[in-house]
């Protein structure tokens, strides 16, 4: 049976429902879309932080240039080389490239990287490297890329441009380079952080329905975490909201955004975050997945470098270094009456909803 489609005035509704007892259909619809699309199989994509080196100031964010405080590294070709043989060898379909906006990055060496992952092992690749340029995206994907994660973080320009300052007087337009990543043939994912400062109810309800609007293939949403280093997390900063239009940074709230997300997009890949584990380190990743998530990431950042990777302060990040994490990891999966993926595990692009007759 068709489901009604979610109006704006019904994610509002969810956004601002406290009672636990209607929350749980929430959760049993999500749960019961997410079956029905995607099935049972649960994802693993291998995440390799390949450089924590980043040009933008953003308010919120461990890994801005401005942090001083913070050693940073960048990835060779053969340490990216060994972790994505890691992923092959422990099954993994995906592995995930993420970095902060590096200009380092070299365009003819990242396409390098991506071609060799793509000859020498049956990885899909997904690219996480920021703003990069029209003709940056377009060669990573010819070298073989098959998506690129970009959060739009949130639509309202204001609170947008505060948080996220301009790059040499020029202001981003991130929903515009999803399309355009989406035209470049790129499963294209996006998403936000719940419950940053100036966030409102209101507003993150625009930000739900957008994700329907571009169709997105992948949503990762996860709970803004303060970082005693950035102007937000330091207090230095701080934006007024009426106190009870500001969404709160709390795992309920993740949740509700991610069962949302689900009903938005029944098909999408939409992972159970590591920010989620990080505020609820023993039952994040178990709620996210019975709330509309469908993939892990496990990280394979090699130390000192995770370490390094410090977006927010203590990521509670799923390790996988040892043969009995991996087996601890397979046996939560199915104690949840879950399967483990197989292959890359795409988006089933033939089955969208809206797909256009053409
Ligand atoms: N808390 C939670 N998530 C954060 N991100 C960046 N800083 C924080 C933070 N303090 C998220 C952003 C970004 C992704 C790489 O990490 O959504 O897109």
């Amino acid at each position: 049976m068709q489901r009604p489609r979610l109006t704006r005035e019904g994610i509002l509704r969810w956004l601002r429902e406290s009672d636990e007892a209607r929350l749980e259909a929430l959760w049993n619809e999500a749960d019961a879309v997410r079956r029905n699309t995607v099935g049972d199989a649960v994802h693993l994509r291998g995440l390799i932080e390949i450089s924590n080196y980043c040009v933008r100031a953003c308010a919120y964010c461990g890994l801005r240039a401005p942090n001083h405080a913070l050693p940073r590294y960048r990835m060779s070709e053969t340490e990216i080389m060994a972790c994505a043989e890691k992923a092959a060898s422990y099954g993994y379909g995906t592995v995930v490239l993420q970095s902060g906006e590096d200009c380092g990055i070299a365009t003819d060496w990242m396409a390098c990287v991506i071609r060799r992952i793509k000859a020498e092992t049956p990885l899909a690749v997904t690219l996480s490297l920021g703003e990069r340029s029209q003709e940056d995206l377009r060669v990573w994907r010819l070298a073989g890329a098959d998506r690129y994660l970009l959060r739009f973080e949130t639509s309202d320009v204001e609170l947008y441009r505060r948080i996220h300052p301009a790059r040499s007087g020029e202001q981003s337009d991130r929903i515009e380079l999803l399309r355009m990543l989406r035209s470049l043939g790129y499963e294209t994912g996006s998403g936000l952080m719940v419950g940053i400062p100036g966030q409102t109810f209101a507003g993150l309800a625009d930000d739900i329905e957008i994700f329907g609007e571009l169709e997105l293939d992948m949503i990762g949403v996860g709970p803004y975490i303060p970082h005693p280093h950035t102007p937000l997390g330091s207090g230095e900063m701080a934006i007024g909201v009426a106190p009870e239009e500001q969404v709160p940074n709390t795992v309920l709230m993740a949740c509700k955004v991610v069962a949302l997300a689900r009903l938005v997009c029944p098909e999408a890949n939409i992972p159970s975050t590591t920010a989620l584990a990080t505020l609820d380190r023993r039952e994040g990743h178990g709620l996210g997945l019975c709330r509309g998530a469908n993939v892990l990431m496990p990280n394979l950042t090699p130390m000192p470098y995770r370490t390094l990777y410090e977006v927010y302060p203590d990521k509670g990040a799923i390790d996988v270094d040892s043969a009995e994490n991996r087996e601890q990891l397979r046996t939560r999966i199915t104690a949840l009456g879950r399967t483990l993926g197989a292959g890359p595990g795409g988006r089933r692009r033939a089955a969208c909803r809206h797909s256009a007759p053409d």
